[in-house]
């Protein structure tokens, strides 16, 4: 073959070959964007500077380093609630994540300050975790929320909730092994052992108690629920693994053996004749009990990573469940007749929480991000995997996001076989999650010309105008954790 015929045919089989997602559009946040929302993020954790004191009936309560509120928020004329508080689920959520920031940190610098978050947190789960029970039937560790100060919030309250633990549990153990893998001199044996205390107090309260209902995520339904257990099976998972690799072997089979105990009462949220897990299990007709978003939630912050996991993202009652879930918001709301692409997502559909008179629920910031870190997990896992098999279960979802394919059940894509189209389709999956966080970003919010791209928890579903608690720390979580799978992907 001739030399230039030769260089031609190489460089029209490397364009041929150049996989669709080098074409793909810009990601939905910019690195700039992505450290604004990061300092609003960490405006909402106490630390020995970022002092945050909150007026109470007869003084002022100053924050412990460590605590993390859920929003600034205090009840005014547009809202009736109290957010100027650390709930263990949200605080939880905010440090794993903390713990990946940590391991992105772009210089020493950066590193050192996110560390100083993890050291105070460590302290904070000790100070909450030690304090005595003041609420009968109610242990210390089904707590659901504590004052700044680090003791026990004493407000009427949907208690106990068991998720606290199991999520307090992994981000502790994230924690735990960032340090060790980054070699931080300061994480010291003592400081090992130390917390290896509060983890197996987590885990152990976890192992004991999965079978007992408690409040959901949510905080309106007593039950066994799926997101609480779906977190609690996630985090006796790496609790065999951590006790494994400290030698405990005993601990570890304990908690293995509770796995599969939790793993059979999953099982039975599984509505066959629907084709969608129930948040709730005795409970489905009521405040959420039945199709909720929190099902996904649960996916993703239950997810174990394992490729072959039955409870996973992509897993065909995953998918055929997230495909319900879109639908229903879909029809729903109001501000959804102009985001045909990606609709903004609410709780579940008759929620009436609004943080001030319930009368009508809305969108909130983090289901829609939660939607937008689904599809690219499905990719990541696509791709992971390099095969999809359409089964009459997971052929909506993938319908639903890829019309123009013409898809079967019982067809098979493969990475080695139909190159063409498993990347197209991994590319659509990408796309619809870029879909989602652009939706979710066009509702942000301006305080001045220069101090943009905040969340609040709620969008209003008739006039897209943010509602409910302002600056939720867990809305900033979810597009900052849905971005690092993007970028992942
Ligand atoms: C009632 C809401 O329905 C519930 O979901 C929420 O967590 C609490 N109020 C606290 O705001
Ligand atoms: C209301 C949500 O329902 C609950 O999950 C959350 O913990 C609190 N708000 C605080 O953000």
């Amino acid at each position: 073959m001739k030399p230039y015929l030769h260089r031609f045919l190489t460089a029209l089989i490397i364009i041929l070959l150049i996989p669709a997602s080098l074409f793909a559009a810009s990601p939905p946040f910019s690195k700039d964007e992505l450290d604004t929302i990061q300092s609003h993020l960490l405006d909402n954790i106490a630390t020995q500077n970022n002092v945050l004191s909150k007026p109470t009936s007869n003084s002022l309560m100053q924050s412990k380093a460590g605590a993390v509120i859920a929003s600034p928020s205090t009840p005014s004329n547009e809202f009736s609630m109290d957010y100027m508080l650390s709930w263990v689920r949200d605080s939880a959520i905010v440090m794993d994540e903390v713990a990946t920031l940590y391991q992105h940190a772009p210089n020493n610098k950066e590193q050192a300050k996110l560390k100083n978050y993890m050291l105070n947190y460590i302290n904070w789960v000790n100070v909450t975790q030690g304090q005595k029970p003041i609420h009968s039937g109610v242990s210390t560790l089904g707590e659901p929320i504590y004052n700044i100060n680090g003791s026990i919030w004493d407000g009427k309250w949907s208690r106990p909730q068991y998720d606290g633990p199991a999520l307090q549990a992994i981000a502790l153990m994230h924690i735990n092994y960032t340090f060790i893998q980054a070699k931080e001199p300061q994480w010291t044996h003592t400081n090992q052992d130390n917390v290896r205390i509060l983890i197996e107090k987590d885990l152990n309260f976890v192992a004991k108690n999965w079978n007992r209902p408690s409040y959901s995520l949510w905080e309106e339904s007593m039950d066994q629920n799926f997101f609480t257990e779906m977190v609690q099976r996630k985090a006796l998972i790496m609790g065999a693994d951590y006790e494994t690799s400290l030698g405990n072997t005993k601990l570890a089979a304990y908690y293995q053996s509770q796995v599969k105990g939790i793993e059979s009462l999953l099982s039975k949220h599984w509505n066959p004749g629907e084709g969608y897990y129930s948040e709730g299990l005795k409970q489905q007709q009521f405040k959420g009990g039945s199709v909720n978003i929190s099902v996904l939630l649960g996916a993703l912050m239950g997810d174990t990573g394992k490729l072959d996991d039955p409870f996973a993202p992509d897993s065909d009652k995953m998918l055929s469940s997230a495909f319900f879930t879109r639908v229903l918001f879909e029809n729903l709301y109001f501000v959804n007749l102009q985001n045909a692409n990606a609709p903004m997502l609410g709780r579940y559909v008759s929620d009436k929480y609004d943080g001030n008179q319930f009368l009508y629920g809305n969108p909130w910031f983090i289901a829609t991000d939660a939607m937008a870190q689904f599809y690219y997990t499905v990719a990541d896992r696509l791709q992971a995997k390099g095969a999809l098999t359409i089964t009459p279960y997971n052929i909506y979802f993938f319908r639903q996001i890829a019309p123009e394919f013409n898809l079967r059940s019982g067809m098979t894509l493969t990475k080695a076989d139909n190159p063409a189209e498993f990347y197209a389709l991994r590319q659509d999956l990408i796309n619809q999650g870029d879909a989602f966080l652009n939706t979710s970003k066009d509702y942000a919010d301006c305080y001045n010309e220069n101090d943009c791209l905040h969340f609040s928890e709620q969008v209003d579903r008739v006039s897209g105008d943010q509602v409910s608690a302002k600056d939720l720390t867990w809305s900033y979580v979810s597009v900052l954790t849905a971005m690092q799978v993007r970028s992942a992907s």
